[in-house]
């Protein structure tokens, strides 16, 4: 089973570059199911109705979410009805769900959403949590085990690995939008710190550099806005598992504005 994973989705240059290129990835790759983080598709702030319905129309199977989860009130209603979820630690009462189970040619296959901890809004333990949940799939026999961690420190997502090599099939970091080359894998985990944006690539993690400049020279406010044009990229993370849920490979392709895809890097395994 190939699995193809997309970061944090910034704004319509953003769901522009997926519609450019992830239908040809789709079929260049044999790809069986691609997940992808929502939480900033929306110009730039969560995700609508109408933002979902295109992306899944793009070829898009399961979406993630993180801190902007909540930004756009009308996600609720798409966790009823669609691939949606959000992470799995927010406190109890909180809607929707952080564990998708779905099924891939035959194969069951359970996507997690997890939220970190340092910096982030308020959350349950991501790592005591994760625990819990591994041991109940593993109970349930589910072998394809994906987790989208949505954080800012790379020690949390470094540990998460240790915690859990050879226990899931992928761990996948998002948030920080800029893509690190840690790709690898260990102990049958594929694994990358942080997967990268798919969106405007001459920015500031996805939006326009005048803002957060004035933000950081003055100490004053500034709405973060989404460029109308901009150099775009496109990047995604390839997990190929087998029937045991293992992955046995796995590479990242790019591509650009005019810079048809690539494969940018190959796992590291050990
Ligand atoms: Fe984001
Ligand atoms: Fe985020």
């Amino acid at each position: 089973m190939k699995i193809l994973f997309l970061g944090d989705i910034v704004g319509r240059p953003g769901r522009e570059i997926i519609k450019e290129n992830l239908l040809k990835i789709r079929n260049l790759e044999n790809i069986d199911y691609v997940i992808a983080n929502y939480e900033n598709a929306a110009h730039g702030f969560g995700v609508t109705i109408k933002t979902a319905n295109e992306l899944f129309s793009l070829g898009i199977d399961a979406m993630t979410g993180g801190n902007h989860t909540w930004d756009k009130k009308e996600i609720s209603s798409l966790f009823e009805t669609h691939n949606v979820i959000r992470p799995v630690n927010l406190p109890e009462g909180a809607d929707g769900e952080g564990v998708l189970i779905d099924e891939v040619n035959g194969e069951k296959i359970a996507v997690v959403n997890l939220m970190g901890y340092y910096t982030m809004p308020m959350v349950d333990n991501p790592f005591t949590i994760m625990e819990s949940i591994v041991d109940e799939l593993e109970r349930q026999e589910i072998k394809h085990i994906f987790i989208d961690i949505h954080g800012e420190a790379t020690s949390e997502k470094n540990a998460l690995l240790q915690m859990f090599k050879g226990r899931v099939s992928a761990i996948c970091g998002t948030h920080t939008h800029v893509g690190t080359d840690d790709l690898q894998i260990y102990g049958g985990t594929g694994y990358v710190t942080e997967a990268g944006l798919n969106g405007c690539f001459d920015g500031v993690i996805g939006m326009g550099s005048k803002e957060p400049i004035y933000r950081f020279k003055t100490g004053m406010k500034a709405s973060y806005e989404v460029p109308k044009k901009c150099l775009k990229i496109f990047q995604g993370i390839v997990f190929d598992l087998d029937s045991s849920g293992k992955c046995i490979d796995s590479y990242k392709v790019k591509a650009y504005d005019n810079v048809q895809p690539f494969i940018s890097q190959k796992a590291f395994h050990h």
